[in-house]
């Protein structure tokens, strides 16, 4: 994103049109400063905050779900197995998302885990993986005794860099998993058209995407599967929750049966005793009558969101040193599990990011710095060196293992992301315009953070 740069001559003349803006009682703008914020001491220093409210609360709770739920724990009809809603759910989602099928499951880990079982994934192969992430979305590969190998960020889009997937390629790779995250669209038509080149399936950690749309269609349904979590900080919220959509009959079919104990399903052949390898993830039928409840709220929410950070994009991208996150080709939109935007240190006279955010906090909008460094977490080298995967995994796969997991995009997303939680999307126009008051009003005063 470009930014202009100010001569001191220029930059006073626009604090002045502000300061004038304001006595003439014009809206506020970023960067042309409100008298009384750049005069104010941060809260941080012993001033007034800028926001002294509260925000919206997560998960909202829907009163009407409750006759529905009593009456099913009642009938005591609480499992898949012996009742209809988890399958009306499944039936609901797929249609709310545009995919053919759709199975339900305990969680997005255990959706996940199920669709790499399924798209054959086992020990020794190699699976390409956003870092920029949730623990999860390589956590699933160690469960299958597979190599997670991290493709570099673009600390632009703050997704998986589509340019540096090849170069990961080895002959043991069956997989890329892209991680839609924070509800930011991939640029699917690359990834699948390199899978496609090199024989790869792909499976989209769409966990914090729920309706995020690429070319106008939903994320989750462009690759061979796509998984969904329903935890309880998500749009889509249960507690705890998962589902896979696809496409393809038989494909689904083995993911139900992988989910249900390897119970054959569909088209899939019944023979005596149990011939497939599967666990139990079911969705419990609790789980589903709340989601079907939450499916209620989820557009009008998302369009919230969508509001309000457009409106964020438009005023941050004004405030130097804030750079909000840039689409994908491709994306066409995003659903915000959380804001993300790059803080650069150096516009703010160094003032070390963490302090900017103890600062934000301090004046009433709580923010936080996003994933670390997920390609250096700890339980990584605790997996690799396990009996298990040195058996595995001759010593000098994991030697260029730990060689090629440098990855400098990563490294500077990880050092300069920072957050706002979806629920505070969901807040009115004057939140938000509180949120680009108190950045400002940082800014601003930076020389005193020093
Ligand atoms: C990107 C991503 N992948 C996977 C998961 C795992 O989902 P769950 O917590 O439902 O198991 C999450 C959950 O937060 C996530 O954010």
């Amino acid at each position: 994103m470009k930014r202009e740069k100010l001569t001191r001559r220029q930059a006073i003349a626009r604090t002045s049109a502000g300061v004038l803006g304001t006595f003439l009682g014009l809206s506020f703008k970023p960067f042309s400063i409100n008298s009384s914020i750049q005069v104010r001491k941060l809260a941080i220093n012993g001033g007034e905050k800028v926001h002294p409210g509260s925000w919206p609360q997560w998960p909202v709770w829907d009163t009407s779900a409750e006759n529905r739920l009593l009456e099913m724990f009642r009938s005591g009809r609480w499992w898949r197995g012996n009742g209809e809603h988890v399958e009306e759910f499944e039936k609901k989602y797929a249609e709310l998302m545009g995919a053919k099928r759709c199975l339900a499951t305990a969680s997005g880990t255990t959706a996940l885990i199920t669709a790499l079982q399924v798209m054959g994934v086992d020990a020794g192969d190699e699976v390409l993986v956003s870092p920029y992430t949730f623990i999860a979305s390589y956590n699933v590969i160690f469960a299958h005794k597979a190599l997670p190998v991290f493709v570099d960020s673009d600390p632009e889009t703050f997704l998986l860099n589509p340019s540096k997937i090849e170069e990961r390629i080895t002959e043991n790779t069956t997989a890329i998993l892209p991680v839609h995250i924070y509800g930011l669209p991939v640029d699917m038509d690359r990834v699948n058209e390199i899978a496609k080149r090199h024989n790869l399936k792909v499976v989209e950690d769409a966990c914090q995407a729920w309706l995020a749309e690429y070319k106008g269609k939903k994320v989750g349904t462009l690759g061979d599967l796509g998984c969904f979590s329903f935890q309880n900080s998500k749009h889509l919220a249960a507690g705890e929750g998962g589902a896979i959509l696809g496409n393809d009959d038989d494909i689904m079919d083995m993911c139900h049966a992988y989910h249900n104990c390897g119970r054959p399903y569909g088209n899939m052949k019944r023979v005596p005793g149990n011939p497939h390898n599967g666990m139990n993830y079911r969705m419990q039928q609790s789980q589903a009558i709340i989601l079907m409840y939450q499916m209620k709220r989820i557009e009008r929410d998302n369009d919230i969101r969508y509001e309000n950070a457009m409106y964020l994009d438009s005023k941050l991208k004004e405030i130097p040193g804030i750079i909000p996150y840039k689409l994908a080709n491709g994306a066409t939109r995003a659903v915000y599990h959380l804001y993300p935007f790059r803080y650069i240190k150096e516009e703010f006279n160094n003032v070390p990011r963490e302090k900017f955010i103890q600062a934000l906090n301090a004046e009433g909008i709580p923010c936080s710095r996003g994933y670390g460094k997920q390609n250096k977490d700890g339980l990584i080298e605790e997996v690799l060196t396990s009996k298990g995967y040195r058996r595995i995994y001759s010593e000098a796969r994991l030697k260029r293992w730990r060689e090629e997991n440098e990855l400098p995009g990563n490294d500077q997303l990880t050092e300069q992301s920072v957050t706002f939680s979806q629920s505070m999307l969901l807040g009115s126009r004057s939140d938000m315009d509180d949120i680009v008051k108190a950045i400002t009003k940082i800014y601003e005063n930076r020389n005193s953070l020093a």
